[in-house]
């Protein structure tokens, strides 16, 4: 059976797991009609390290989910992150001819904000546009039909390693996908867990995975500041591991069912039984014990974020707080030990915004592939990559059928 023309499908490569998310396309919105979910091998912190063991969980994920479907998957949506990726606003003038801006003035001021000289081994992912400005009024999202003598665009680039962004497509092309689009991971999952009102009030999105803790700052609507770090909940695993001498899977379900982030939480009194590497039977460990390992960690990750914020220089302007979301969104006390640390408000971020599987989606490891799908639509409908990358979608669409025809 061929594939339903009207179905967008998310392909989240993560460091832990590789999630596909299949939506259909229905009047009302994005109906979300299948998925499927593999543990993730091959990838270390967001880059691929391992084409062969990728594209056996890619192949997995997507057969899971062609399952659920009853349909082959042919095209998908993909992310990219890792700490490669590098964010920076850039901004174009030109005189605005007949004193009145037409559709040509405003791709001359979009293609004088592009035209940044950027290095060979580096690939532009997006060209996001934020605001025009026109004469001294800045604010400005359409200035199509106004009068002025002189236009800016602002936009913000994203650019990443030609080679990852090579090998997530040639992985994806071995399973014998085509890649309809690769967006940056935080902006996917922006997509599924903000608001409009919080974008236009400005909001700090924080994606923290396995392996990457992904950022993105969004403002008056727009997205200003771009970040990715190479450190995740993983890192929390292998400290509990370290510290209490237990096998890494023993570690993962521990943290799972009695980690928490702020040690304060958790009563004195209580333990818990750790299985011990070199011992038969468990040993039992006071739970705040386990959080003591944990909270610096997590602060260790989250002052480090802060830094980001104060690089971003928009840490005054985020009324809406921070939005935590990815797997590690689920630990214990992260918002408490987060607010801390931040100094703002912070909430959890579940993937909204679609209709079907809500209950199975309803998990903040998702936040990517069902943003993935949203963006999908999204790019589809406005013809462009991220609302603006015409640029960024021709060079990276010839790549994309330059390499799939490759492997054909
Ligand atoms: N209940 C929970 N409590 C604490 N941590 C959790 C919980 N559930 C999942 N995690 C952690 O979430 C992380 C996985 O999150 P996620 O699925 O978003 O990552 P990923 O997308 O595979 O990785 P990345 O985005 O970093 O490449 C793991 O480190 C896992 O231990
Ligand atoms: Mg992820």
């Amino acid at each position: 059976m061929s594939k339903n023309p009207e179905t967008i499908v998310g392909l989240d490569i993560g460091t832990t797991k590789i999630c596909t998310v299949v939506g259909e396309v229905r009047e009302n919105g994005i109906t979300i009609i299948g998925c499927g979910l593999q543990p993730s091998r091959g990838i270390k912190k967001g880059v691929i390290i391992n084409m062969d063991s990728t594209v056996e969980s890619i192949k997995k994920a997507v057969e899971e989910a062609e399952k659920s479907v009853g349909f082959n998957i042919k095209t998908v949506v993909t992310g990219i992150a890792g700490s490669h990726i590098k964010g920076f606003n850039s901004n174009g003038v030109i005189p605005i001819k007949d004193k009145e801006v037409k559709k040509g003035d405003i791709r001359r001021a979009m293609d004088a904000a592009k035209s940044v000289v950027i290095p060979m081994d580096r690939e532009v992912i997006h060209i996001l546009p934020q605001e025009f400005v026109v004469d001294d009024q800045d604010g400005i999202k359409d200035p199509l039909g106004l009068s002025g003598g002189r236009l800016e665009a602002r936009v913000h680039i994203v650019t990443g390693s030609v080679t990852s962004a090579q090998n997530i497509i040639r992985c994806t092309n071995r399973t014998g996908l085509n890649v309809q689009d690769i967006v940056l991971q935080p902006l996917a999952s922006g997509e599924s867990v903000l608001t409009e009102d919080e974008k236009e009030l400005g909001v700090m999105l924080i994606d923290i995975g396995g392996g990457t803790t992904d950022i993105a700052i969004f403002s008056k609507g727009s997205i200003r500041y771009t970040a990715v770090l190479p450190l995740g909940g993983d890192h929390i695993t292998s400290d509990i591991a370290i510290g209490m001498r237990s096998p890494l899977s023993a570690a993962e379900d521990i943290k799972r069912q009695y980690g928490c982030a702020l040690t304060s939480m958790v009563d004195s009194k209580e333990t818990i039984d750790v299985p011990t590497i070199g011992e038969n039977k468990p040993r039992p460990i006071a739970r705040k014990m386990l959080c003591q390992i944990i909270q610096p960690r997590m602060e260790e990750m989250l002052t480090l974020m802060q830094k980001e914020l104060l690089k971003s220089g928009f840490k005054e302007f985020l009324s809406a707080g921070a939005v935590i979301t990815g797997g590690t969104a689920l630990l214990k006390g992260i918002v408490e030990l987060a607010e801390q640390v931040l100094h703002l408000p912070v909430r959890v971020g579940y993937p909204q915004g679609v209709g079907g599987l809500t209950d199975a989606m309803n998990n903040p490891m998702y936040a990517t592939g069902v943003g993935l799908v949203l963006f999908g639509r999204r790019a589809k409908t406005n013809g462009v990559n991220g609302g603006g990358g015409k640029h960024a979608m021709s060079k990276l669409g010839q790549k994309v059928k330059q390499w799939f025809e490759e492997v054909l």
